[in-house]
């Protein structure tokens, strides 16, 4: 198991030359873009520095004959553009049972692999697949000269997967992260729902009765609360990340036009314990980061409640309300968070 402390020691990953981890750095808006539409690739250059992560999409959203464009497309954007120091460059591979995956990740180490930070792999079913990618992985950079491991990031978006997200985060100290895939999941699990992520309106409890008025023609309709139906996935994700010391992420939200939902999505996500989110077009990037960056009254607070705890120990009473270790801990967790934004 992994602290993430660890994020900065050297890794054993397999290949023969030493091979140092890289820190984490913010990845609060993982913005997609498909690297065969010549007109969203062109953009990608003016977009470095504006966001945490570019992500050169090869998989699903690709069409199927696009998809050696798409590549191509992406080892060109790679070559060209210096990404600088605040913005990654991660791709999203083919499915491991496709038949483009191995070209994938063979082309892309081999000619970019200098400058990939993280290999998101789709549908991954248990740690067989984090293997399989790792020790590829392994080969194909040790064969490049790479000097820095390309590390990876698993979309939980099977039943099966979900069966065994333990697994699939301790299954390589390539694991950076995981991110949920609500539609794959969806379809799945064959849940009753055509959305890309969000809620749905179906899903709701409904206040109690007034007596004898189940139908409310006395006093009118019973209010309805609509309930999270991805509540129960990210928080089995977010312990399955923890417990292995990598990052928690939400996924895609997939009607744009809802900023409002959008944002409430991103929300929950955040607070319940993810780092960050995908973006799928850029009115998503401004929510992401608002989102995932905590506010300054909750830095404002968090500083607070430190400075009171002087030595970290026992309980205080700040504002009519008892502060303690624990809640220490959780403050010093905004508080870090705000000090890497901040770097
Ligand atoms: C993402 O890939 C999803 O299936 O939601
Ligand atoms: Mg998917």
């Amino acid at each position: 198991m992994r602290s993430p402390k660890d994020f900065f020691k050297p890794l054993a990953v397999g290949a023969p030359a030493p091979i140092t981890q890289v820190p984490a750095r913010p990845s609060r808006v993982i913005h997609f873009f498909d690297p065969s539409n010549e007109k969203m690739a062109a953009k990608v250059p003016a977009m470095v520095g504006t966001v945490d992560v570019l992500l050169g999409n090869l998989e699903d959203a690709v069409k199927a004959d696009r998809k050696e464009a798409a590549r191509a497309g992406l080892v060109a954007i790679a070559k060209a553009t210096d990404f600088g120091e605040h913005t990654q460059l991660w791709t999203r591979v083919n499915a491991l049972d496709s038949p483009w995956a191995l070209d994938d990740l063979t082309t892309l180490v081999t000619e970019i692999g200098d400058k990939l930070d993280v290999i998101m792999v789709p549908k991954v079913q248990g740690a067989e697949d984090i293997h399989y990618v790792d020790r590829l992985l392994a080969q194909l950079e040790a064969k490049a000269g790479l000097s820095r491991p390309i590390l990876v990031h698993a979309i939980l978006e099977t039943a099966r997967g979900m069966a065994n997200v333990e697994e699939i985060c301790g299954a390589s100290p390539r694991m950076q992260g995981l991110s949920l895939g609500p539609a794959d999941l969806a379809a799945d699990r064959r849940m009753k729902t055509t959305r890309v992520g969000g809620g749905h309106p179906g899903y709701l409890v409904r206040q109690d009765p007034v007596e004898g008025d189940i139908r409310g023609e006395v006093h009118g309709p019973r209010a309805t609360y609509q309930q999270d139906l991805w509540h129960y996935t990210i928080a089995r994700m977010v312990d399955a990340c923890a417990m292995h010391g990598i990052l928690p992420y939400y996924g895609p939200f997939g009607d744009i036009a809802d900023v409002v939902a959008c944002e409430d999505q991103f929300r929950n996500a955040f607070l319940l314990g993810c780092v960050g989110t995908w973006s799928l077009h850029p009115v998503q990037i401004e929510i992401a980061k608002r989102v995932f960056s905590p506010t300054a009254e909750d830095v404002a607070h968090a500083r607070r409640v430190v400075a009171a705890m002087g030595d970290g120990t026992g309980a205080v009473m700040l504002d009519g309300k008892m502060e303690d270790d624990a809640s220490l801990k959780q403050c010093l967790v905004i508080v870090e968070l705000a000090e890497r934004l901040a770097r």
